[in-house]
Order: C-alpha cells, then sequence, then structure tokens
C-alpha cells in the first residue's frame, strides 16, 4: 500500500479499509486524462517560474514514458496504488527521482479528479456523437428507400391512418437528432476547466489558469473554486441524455419486436443480429432487440445513482462523489454498445412490404379520409364522423373493407357517396395527399429527406 497522504498517519490502514476506499481498479480508465492534465499542469507550473524549465521537461518526459508504457502493456495498474492520481505520480516518481515529486504542486486531487472526468466525459461525448450520426445515416437510407412504403400508422396500438416506413423511421430521426444536440449541450456547458482549483480554495502559488484550460482546450477556468471540486451536474445531465437515448433507442426495439413476430411480419430481423431457442426449433428470436430494451434499466439506474449521491452532500468535495464512476462508465460503455448493434440490427433487417401495404389497407385506416370526403362535399364534419362509423359497423358484420363496399351499400348510408368514393381513399391518396410539413405524403416527404441530407452533411 503505497499512500500520498501516511506523514500525519500513525497507523497502517487496514487492508480492508484501504480496499474499500480504493478506486484505482475503476477509475484506471481515466489514466490519458490524468497524465494529459497533468503535463499541462507541469508545463504552467515552468511558465509560471515555479519549477525550472529543466524540471518541467523531467516531468514532461516521465508523464510519456508511463503514458506509453500503459498503453504498451508494459505497465499494469498494481493494486498498491489507491487510485489512478496516485498511481501515475508514484510511478513518476519511480522514474525521475525527486524532481517527481514537485508535479503536485498547487494541486489536489480534488480538482484533479475533476478535471479528468470532465475530459474522460468530453472524449465519450464526442464518440457518442459519431455513432449517433452512423444510426442517423443508417435511419435517413432506410427512409429514403421506402417514401412509398405503406404501413399502418397506429395510436393505443390500434390502427388509426396509413403512414409510411419512412414516415415512420422519420419519427426516430428527430429523437436521435435531439439527442446528438441534448449531448452536445451537455459538452458545451462543462467545458470550463477545474484545474487550479486546489482542494476547495484555490492555491498561494501563482498559477495561470488561463493557460491550462486552454491547453487542455477548455473554453476558460471555472470561477468558482468550491464548486469547481463539487460539481458533477454534467455527469447528472450526461447520464440523463444518455437515459433518453436509451428510451429512444427501447421504444425503437419494442417496435421492432412487435413488427418481427409472427403475428405483424413487417420485418425480418437478419439471422446475423437474432438467436435460436435451446428447446424450440422454429424459434429465431430477437435477442438483441430485447437486450438494448432491457439495458435501459441499467442506464436509468446510473442516473438516479448520482442523483442521490449527489442530493445530501454539502460543500466542497466530499468522499461520496467517488461513487460517480463506475455507473457513469458502464452507462456510457452501455450506450455505446446498445446504438452499435441496434444499428447494425436496423441496416441488415429485410422489410415485408406487402404485408405493411396489407395491414394498412386493413383496419379502416382510410375512415377519416372517407369522412374527408363528405366534409368536401357539403357535410358537416360532425355529422360526416357518424355516417362513416355507420359504414365501418356495416362493414364489420360483413368481414369487409371500406374499399370493398359497392356504391349502392354506400349510397344506402349517404347519398352523397359518388363514384369517385373510391379514389378518395385509396390508400395512395390518403398517404399522398398528406402533404402539410411533417406528414407522411411524398412532397412533404421529399422536403424533410432533403433537409436531413443537409444537416448531415453538415453536422
Ligand atoms: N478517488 C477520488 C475520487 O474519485 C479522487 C479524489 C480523492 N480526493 C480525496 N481527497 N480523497 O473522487
Amino acid at each position: 500500500m503505497a499512500q500520498l497522504w501516511g506523514g500525519r498517519f500513525t497507523k497502517e490502514t487496514d487492508q480492508l479499509v484501504y480496499n474499500f476506499n480504493a478506486s484505482l481498479s475503476f477509475d484506471n480508465k481515466l489514466y490519458k486524462q490524468d497524465i494529459t492534465g497533468s503535463m499541462a499542469h507541469a508545463s504552467m507550473l515552468a511558465k509560471q517560474g515555479i519549477i525550472t524549465e529543466e524540471e518541467k521537461e523531467t516531468i514532461l518526459a516521465g508523464l510519456k514514458g508511463i503514458l506509453t508504457d500503459i498503453e504498451s502493456g508494459a505497465l499494469a495498474f498494481s493494486p498498491e496504488y489507491e487510485d489512478i492520481h496516485s498511481f501515475v505520480e508514484a510511478n513518476l516518481i519511480d522514474r525521475c527521482g525527486d524532481v517527481g515529486k514537485k508535479l503536485h504542486t498547487g494541486r489536489s486531487r480534488n480538482d484533479q479528479v475533476a478535471l479528468d472526468m470532465k475530459m474522460y466525459v468530453r472524449d465519450e461525448i464526442g464518440e457518442i456523437d459519431i455513432l449517433l450520426k452512423e444510426l442517423l445515416e443508417s435511419i435517413y437510407r432506410i427512409m429514403d428507400e421506402n417514401v412509398h412504403t405503406y404501413m399502418p400508422g397506429f395510436t393505443h396500438l390500434q390502427k388509426a391512418q396509413p403512414v409510411t416506413l419512412a414516415h415512420h423511421f422519420g419519427a426516430y430521426f428527430e429523437m436521435f437528432k435531439r439527442d446528438r444536440s441534448r449531448m452536445a449541450d451537455t459538452g458545451k456547458r462543462l467545458n470550463l476547466c477545474p484545474l487550479g482549483s486546489g482542494a476547495l480554495a484555490g492555491t498561494t502559488y501563482p498559477l495561470d489558469r488561463e493557460f491550462t484550460a486552454e491547453a487542455l482546450g477548455f473554453d476558460g477556468p471555472t470561477l468558482n473554486s468550491m464548486d469547481s471540486v463539487a460539481d458533477r451536474d454534467y455527469l447528472i445531465e450526461l447520464l440523463s441524455g444518455l437515459s433518453t437515448i436509451m428510451m429512444h433507442l427501447s421504444r425503437f426495439c419494442e417496435e421492432i419486436i412487435l413488427w418481427n413476430s409472427n403475428e405483424y411480419r413487417f420485418v425480418e430481423i437478419d439471422d446475423g443480429y437474432s438467436t435460436g431457442s435451446s428447446i424450440m426449433p422454429q424459434k429465431k428470436n430477437p435477442d438483441i432487440a430485447e437486450l438494448v430494451r432491457g439495458k435501459t434499466g441499467r442506464v436509468y439506474g446510473a442516473l438516479m445513482s448520482i442523483l442521490t449521491t449527489m442530493k445530501g452532500i454539502p460543500l466542497a468535495y466530499n468522499k461520496d462523489m467517488q461513487e460517480d464512476k463506475e455507473f457513469t462508465f458502464d452507462a456510457i460503455d452501455t450506450v455505446k454498445g446498445c446504438i452499435a448493434l441496434f444499428n447494425g440490427m436496423i441496416a441488415t433487417m429485410s422489410f415485408n412490404r406487402e404485408n405493411m401495404e396489407k395491414s394498412a389497407k386493413n383496419g379502416f385506416t382510410n375512415a377519416t379520409d372517407a369522412a374527408d370526403y363528405l366534409v368536401n362535399n357539403g357535410v358537416p364534419f360532425r355529422d360526416a364522423h357518424g355516417i362513416v362509423g355507420r359504414l365501418v359497423l356495416a362493414c364489420i358484420e360483413k368481414n369487409i373493407s371500406l374499399d370493398e363496399m359497392s356504391l349502392e351499400e354506400y349510397q344506402e348510408i349517404s347519398p352523397v357517396f359518388k363514384e369517385d368514393i373510391y379514389e378518395a381513399i385509396s390508400m395512395k391518396n390518403c398517404v399522398e395527399k398528406r402533404n402539410t410539413i411533417g406528414a407522411p405524403g411524398e412532397a412533404a416527404m421529399k422536403q424533410v429527406l432533403a433537409l436531413h441530407k443537409k444537416y448531415l452533411e453538415e453536422n
């Protein structure tokens, strides 16, 4: 056990206490950010004349060596160090001797961990953004290929009005587009540098916080040293954004599971993304979609965990905050995995267009259009609603669709109906006439697709 802070202690830490307190087994994920932050700190110390240029060079070379050795596997995270900060510092001292002991001048692990975590999250937001963009590109492609693929639109899981596959997928395009912007907002708001805040009250050294902030790609230094070491808002925002991504993926998965079922048969998930049953030879299960749906709970759990951890702790740093890491890391990895897998699943899925269209045709999805037909011929909407209701009832009794009723049958219920009713309630008409922006009609859809294309080119 190599403690950084052994000086005022007369007794060794109990092994169980040590294990309970230590975080290296999980915060080793922060090694790159920790070393990068230390490099900026050392450069700033030299610039301010707090250490010499020569000492700086020694420290930078030592830190670089540690980074290389960690990445090559030559240096393992051995458990006798409490956390990643102690690990790097102790290794530096091993390599450079006493000069290494100067690195921590004007710094605390409190501002150090705040910095590392912010940089880690910032990097991961960048990766999640790339994955979300790839997902949007797949969705866009499917939309573009299915502007005329008719399918039922549902409310209350009851067939409502016909839409297109492009339109349905377009709803998810909007969701994931918002998710990207939510992630970007979080990245923007977190981008102030806590380094130089010390344990909580700044330091007496003439640190140049603007310099380190800029060197590390931040928009500037944070403005309150207590807040700097006590703030985990950005993790709450991150996990809330990640939870929303999972909620969207989960809804999409739920639909795909339904669509892939025997009852719907709208889609077929590729064999490569399906699994079998150990007992029932006929089964091909949508396990990937189910797992993504299931893992949503895990990410929500991370959000609840950090909210609960933070709610009662007084300023400034408290050890409770070490609990911010494992769930956050897990949530980030989970979300990244889920987006990638989900994207692969929809990109390889096949669409049973005939079944979709057939399903759109029964279930009276054109009833609204029949009512609109009457309105266009002078019947007040509320009366038209009642007339079509009676039509539907008659169809149900005869087990036929609105398209299959004879003109005589129509006219028995209302003389307003003429031969052109069939045209008015045809699937093509029902969909293609809906051309207000955001609707499934071809003209509206093409307009939106052009906007999506531009968005993907520019973002
Ligand atoms: N491992 C700690 C964490 O994750 C680092 C900061 C520790 N600071 C302290 N004074 N104990 O929060």
